[in-house]
Parts: C-alpha cells; sequence; structure tokens
C-alpha cells in the first residue's frame, strides 16, 4: 500500500462562463478540482490551506473513514471550519472499496465549485477489476453552475426565508457544452477507437438536481456504483442523484462520428415545472474528420419521467459471489424516518423573512448545525450542550405521506413539523440497524437522495406510496441488494436500508440536494466506541480545527 499525497490550494479563480465572468472558489485553480488517484489499501494524506475568503471543509464522499471521524469533513458535525489563512490535514485510509468516488466542500454553497473525482483501483498486485480491462478511463464528472455568486445565492435565500435560484447551467467536468451559449470552445471531449471499451467514471456533483445521463448511439454497461461492484446491468440511460456515482463501461461499437453525451434534469415533484438546459459533451471516434456532421443527439427523457429513473434504481443489484458482504439478519435498531420539506415561523437569522420560511426535517426535527464546537468534538470531550440524544426513532405525528396537493392549511405552521434541534441518536458498536426513509408531503412530494457519513448500506427495497410492512417485507432482497451510500428515496415513496454500526463517531445523514441541508434534512448517529483498542476512535491529530 502507498501513500498518496495531495495539497490542495483553496483560492480564488477567475473564469468565465455562459458569456459571464466570475470569481469562484476553486482548488488548485482547476474546475474540477484535481482527481485523486488510488488503490485499495493506500493511505490518502490531503494538505488542505485555505486561501480563500470562506470557511472551508472537505468532505471525502464515501469513504468510510474507518477510525478517522475527524477526516471526514462535514462542517460541525466532525469538525470546525478551516477559517481563511489556516490548514489541516485529511489522513485517511481507503479498505474495502473501489470504485469511483468524489471529494466536495461540505460547508455553504461552496460544493458548487469546489470538487473533484476520487478513483479507487483494485488493490496494486493483487487483483483486477471484475470486468474486462477498459482502454481507457474518464472521469465524468456532472456539476451545476450558476453566473451569481453561490453563497450569495444560498445567503439571499437563507435570510429571506425562501429557497434558493437555479443554477444557470448543468455542466460535464465543468464545461456546459456547445449547445450553450460561449460554450462552444470548452466543450468537454472524449477520443475513442472503434471496437474499444472505456469506463466512465460518473459522479453527480450537482447540488440540487438528479439528472439522466445518456451517449446517443451507445448503451452503457453499468459495474458500480458508489465504489461498490453491481452485477452488470445494460441501460440507454443512467440516472443519478448529487452525491451519487456509477461506474459504466461503453463499447466503441457504433459507426465513426462524433456523438454527444449528455445530461439533462430529472425533477420528481409534480409542482415544479422546471427543465433547465441540457449540458453535453461529446464522444469522437477518432477515424472521423472533425469537419464532419454535427454530432449525434440523444433523445433525454421528459424531466419528469420518474418511471424511467425507478427503473434504472431498481434494475441495479450487487453481484452474486462468495465474498460478497452479507446482509445483516438479526436487527438491533428498527428506525422509521419520515422526511421532507415544511414551513416554520421566520426565526431572528432571517431579516428578509415575512410569516413563514422554509424548514425541512426528519422525524419533525428540523436539525441545527451547531456554530461554537461540531459534534465530534463535544462526543470526544463528553462536553454538555452542543446536541441531545433524543432522536427519535420514529415520528411522532402520524399523517398521510401520499397526499400530493401542496397543504395550504394555516395551522399548518403550529403543527410540530418543524421543532428545531440538534438531536443525535446513539448506537452501540456494531449494532445491525435498519431505517425505512419515509418520503412526506407536507408541502410536495420529491424525491430526496438520502446519503450516510461513515457506512455503505444495503438498499432492501424500495417503492411509492405508505411504505407497509405486510408487503414491503416480501419484496426485501437480502440476498444482492445493492450496497451504497446515497440512495434516491422514491418521490412519495420509500427506501429501506440496513448498515452495521462498526465504526465509532459522529455520522451525519442528511438529504444531497444541498438546498434542503442549511432546512434541517438531516440527523446524525453517534456510535459508541467498541470494546477493543482497534474499535476505539483514537484522539484527533493536533491541528484537528476547533472553533
Ligand atoms: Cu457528499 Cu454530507 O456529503
Amino acid at each position: 500500500a502507498r501513500v498518496v499525497e495531495h495539497t490542495f490550494n483553496v483560492g480564488n479563480l477567475k473564469v468565465r462562463k455562459l458569456c459571464h465572468s466570475r470569481v469562484i472558489t476553486a482548488v488548485n485553480k482547476k474546475l474540477p478540482g484535481p482527481t485523486i488517484k488510488a488503490h485499495e489499501g493506500d493511505t490518502v494524506v490531503v494538505h488542505v490551506v485555505n486561501d480563500s475568503p470562506h470557511n472551508i471543509t472537505i468532505h471525502w464522499h464515501g469513504i468510510f473513514q474507518q477510525l478517522t471521524a475527524w477526516a471526514d469533513g462535514p462542517n460541525f458535525i466532525t469538525q470546525c471550519p478551516i477559517v481563511p489563512g489556516n490548514s489541516y490535514t485529511y489522513r485517511f485510509n481507503i479498505t474495502g472499496q473501489e470504485g469511483t468516488l468524489w471529494w466536495h466542500a461540505h460547508a455553504s454553497f461552496l460544493r458548487a465549485t469546489v470538487y473533484g473525482a476520487i478513483i479507487i483501483r483494485p488493490r496494486a498486485g493483487t487483483k483486477a477489476y471484475p470486468f474486462p480491462k477498459p482502454h481507457k478511463e474518464f472521469p465524468i464528472i456532472l456539476g451545476e453552475w450558476w453566473n451569481a455568486d453561490v453563497v450569495e445565492v444560498e445567503n439571499e435565500a437563507l435570510q429571506s426565508g425562501g429557497l434558493p435560484n437555479n443554477s444557470d447551467a448543468f455542466t460535464i467536468n465543468g464545461r456546459p457544452g456547445d449547445l450553450i451559449r460561449c460554450s462552444n470552445k470548452h466543450t468537454y471531449k472524449i477520443e475513442v477507437v472503434e471496437g474499444e471499451t472505456y469506463l466512465l467514471r460518473i459522479v453527480n456533483a450537482a447540488l440540487n438536481n438528479q439528472l439522466f445521463f445518456k451517449v446517443a448511439g451507445h448503451t452503457l454497461n453499468v459495474v458500480a456504483v458508489d465504489a461498490s461492484y453491481t452485477a452488470p446491468y445494460t441501460t440507454d440511460i443512467v440516472v443519478i442523484a448529487p452525491g451519487q456515482t456509477v461506474d459504466a463501461l461503453m463499447v466503441a461499437n457504433a459507426p465513426s462520428a462524433r456523438y454527444y453525451m449528455a445530461a439533462s434534469a430529472y425533477i420528481s415533484s409534480p409542482n415544479v415545472t422546471f427543465d433547465n438546459t441540457t449540458t453535453t459533451g461529446i464522444v469522437h471516434y477518432k477515424s472521423t474528420a472533425l469537419t464532419s456532421a454535427p454530432p449525434v443527439k440523444p433523445m433525454m427523457p421528459a424531466f419528469n419521467d420518474t418511471p424511467a429513473a425507478h427503473k434504472f434504481y431498481t434494475s441495479l443489484t450487487s453481484p452474486v459471489r462468495l465474498g460478497s458482504p452479507a446482509v445483516p439478519l438479526h436487527i438491533d435498531e428498527h428506525m422509521f424516518i419520515t422526511f421532507g420539506l415544511g414551513l416554520a415561523p421566520c426565526s431572528a437569522g432571517q431579516p428578509k423573512c415575512q410569516g413563514m420560511a422554509a424548514s425541512a426535517n426528519m422525524n419533525n426535527v428540523s436539525f441545527v448545525f451547531p456554530t461554537k464546537m461540531s459534534l465530534l468534538e463535544a462526543h470526544l470531550k463528553g462536553a454538555n450542550g452542543v446536541y441531545t440524544k433524543d432522536f427519535p426513532d420514529r415520528p411522532p405525528t402520524v399523517f398521510d405521506y401520499t397526499n400530493t396537493s401542496i397543504n395550504t392549511d394555516p395551522t399548518l405552521a403550529s403543527l410540530p413539523f418543524a421543532e428545531k434541534g440538534t438531536k443525535v441518536k446513539k448506537l452501540k458498536y456494531n449494532s445491525t440497524v435498519e431505517v425505512v426513509l419515509q418520503n412526506t408531503a407536507i408541502l410536495t412530494i420529491e424525491n430526496h437522495p438520502i446519503h450516510l457519513h461513515g457506512f455503505n448500506f444495503f438498499v432492501l427495497a424500495q417503492g411509492f406510496g405508505n411504505y407497509d410492512s405486510s408487503t414491503a417485507v416480501k419484496s426485501y432482497n437480502l440476498v444482492h441488494p445493492l450496497v451504497r451510500n446515497t440512495v434516491s428515496v422514491p418521490t412519495g415513496g420509500w427506501a429501506v436500508i440496513r448498515f452495521k454500526a462498526d465504526n465509532p463517531g459522529v455520522w451525519i445523514m442528511h438529504c444531497h440536494l444541498d438546498v434542503h441541508l442549511p432546512l434541517g434534512l438531516a440527523m446524525a448517529f453517534e456510535v459508541e466506541n467498541g470494546p477493543t483498542l482497534s474499535s476505539t476512535l483514537p484522539p484527533p491529530p493536533p491541528d484537528f480545527p476547533r472553533c
């Protein structure tokens, strides 16, 4: 095993996109930032130097951080921010996962421009991919671009209690693509040789949108998601929620030409009619002259094509093979978590708010991020007053999760939808946890990508409407369920996940639509130390950012 070392200088970068110039926050003056290439078993060391005007943290999305919880990165959960002029060295091992993950800022909306790929290849010298070796590999990072300053966009929304403006374009590796104004020169291109196979490592780094991804004229063969191998699944369309990754093989077996790869929005709420632009890149067959016909366009699904999204998500399974991690059958903690958007009275920190503010919750608790000490530091010190340990195992009130009409009942605000609190659920080391994740319809139904830090989980089942154990349990896949770190819970529906709490520390679980995070669509697990030294979280490094 090697040590893979990087220095990330976070600073200002002037860029021009969509005919606008703007200063963004970026790592090493690149968008996307550097790709971390490692092998399973390696140690990664990243020195993050904050030369930007913003408080920042970096999260290594999907990395387990076994016994290194202080390197996980979410602001005020596992650390205080790296303030301007300061630095922090993240040091962690990559064990037990292969495929594509990514890193991103985990403070305010900064991840809009502070992100990059993590590529984990099989352990050096010992193993190969469980599929034919591709001729070449390409990271395809899907993103979102605002002409305005994203931190201002977020602050504006928070102060008014409303939702932030939509982005101005989607991007592929930071570029909107040549169908968008002023973007022609910078379109992302890959060159392929007829008959060869390519591995596309697709990441959805967009803030607030699930995306459909396609390559015109080609099918894709999905071989991994969230750095877990899958049974190979052939599809012409990939669906990917913010936080998720998809590794797919593409054989260059189409007639020699130029083809668009494209990503467009998947919007699951029936109350939103929004169709952002399609971002494109180009797949160029080497033997095709540049002057030939324009690239072939793919037919993208309609933005509200929930059946297409559901088909993709439910067709994926883990490979059936010896040595696949076994699904725990004995459950220590059964949780039922409802979540969704609601309303709350304007608060003191919202000077531009009139009457009601947007809010979000899990089990009717709207998560409040601490400001004086991170949850992890409070956990390690046993400090009082930073959080409470009473996150409910189930929702305190019962309501119809499937009602799809917007609820305009004026008494809504007095319902306990938006009790504010910093509540954690305490878990014993090695306990097994099942969570039924149930979308609610207080304001609108919508698909929420729920991401758990510190663990992968098995996705046992998912469906529409209210979860009903009498029928749902029969549909659980206990043989080869998909393993992920982010599950897209169907709009107006539910998903069931299971994981083993074998990693001591404090781990946030939240909606990966960034717009919902400051509204409170989050909770955290506090996992106790185990009985031995190898199950005890050591103290954090000396440069650990405290407040
Ligand atoms: Cu990729 Cu808590 O996030």
